[in-house]
């Protein structure tokens, strides 16, 4: 079994307030982006990768590859509006394959294990997502007054990486693109096609570095890691 994983790094990074694209600032040295690389440059069953960008940054992008020596790059095609956009943008530029992970560049803590086992239901399955059960107590609120407490053991934090069976995930980017779908995630154009997407219970470190509080936890993981 193989794949190729898709890592939408081609977004702006304003909740950051970093005035530049978040996956060039460092961790403990080393660029987020490179941090997310290293991790699929070291699985054996990753044959390919493909990285969306912005046309302004893919000089910058390519250089920060080159650096770290990562071998497995194929392409680096302009990234879209959405991030549906920008995956899609590397999955027309792909040659059919087992299996694709879509991961977003800015979740640098993903563990092989829960790739492992994503790989595995979604060969089996068609599709598999990376999620973790929400800790809060969740309530749906309208106009600041609480409407309704909600089930907490049904809910789940939705993280990357969405594993699919190449078919699967192609027929349902091309039917999006056809009908003008926009889904949050890739697994929302799978469910849209009318196929099951199962969930893979991952790791609360797998957290996408989306504020300024999120370089600390990421920091501290690294830290963590190295002991
Ligand atoms: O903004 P957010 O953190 O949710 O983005 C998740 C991932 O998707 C990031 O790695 C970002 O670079 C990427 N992205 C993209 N194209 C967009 C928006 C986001 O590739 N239009």
């Amino acid at each position: 079994m193989k794949y190729e994983v898709v890592l939408p790094a081609a977004g702006s990074g304003s909740r950051m307030g970093a005035g530049m694209n978040k996956l060039f600032l460092q961790l403990n040295g080393t660029s987020i982006l490179v941090h997310t690389l290293r991790v699929f440059e070291a699985d054996d069953k990753c044959t390919g990768i493909w990285l969306a960008v912005k046309d302004a940054e893919r000089e910058q992008i390519e250089q920060l590859i080159r650096e770290a020596g990562i071998q497995k790059v194929k392409g680096l095609p302009t990234g879209g509006a959405e991030r549906q956009h920008s995956v899609r943008s590397c999955l027309v530029q792909m040659e059919p394959t087992d299996l694709v992970m879509v991961h977003d560049a800015a979740r640098p803590f993903i563990l092989q294990d829960t790739i492992d086992r994503l790989a595995e239901v979604a060969l089996e399955k068609g599709a598999a997502i990376a999620g973790v059960r929400v800790k809060d107590t969740m309530k749906i609120v309208r106009e600041g007054i609480i409407e309704e407490t909600v089930d907490r053991d049904m809910l789940w934090s939705i993280q990357t990486p969405q594993a699919f069976r190449y078919d699967v995930l192609k027929e349902a980017s091309d039917v999006a693109d056809k009908v003008g779908f926009l889904g949050t995630d890739e697994a929302m154009l799978v469910e849209n096609i009318g196929y099951d997407v199962h969930i893979v219970e991952s790791s609360y470190e797998n957290v996408k570095m989306t504020t300024k509080e999120d370089l600390l936890f990421g920091e501290a993981i690294l830290k963590s890691r190295e002991q």
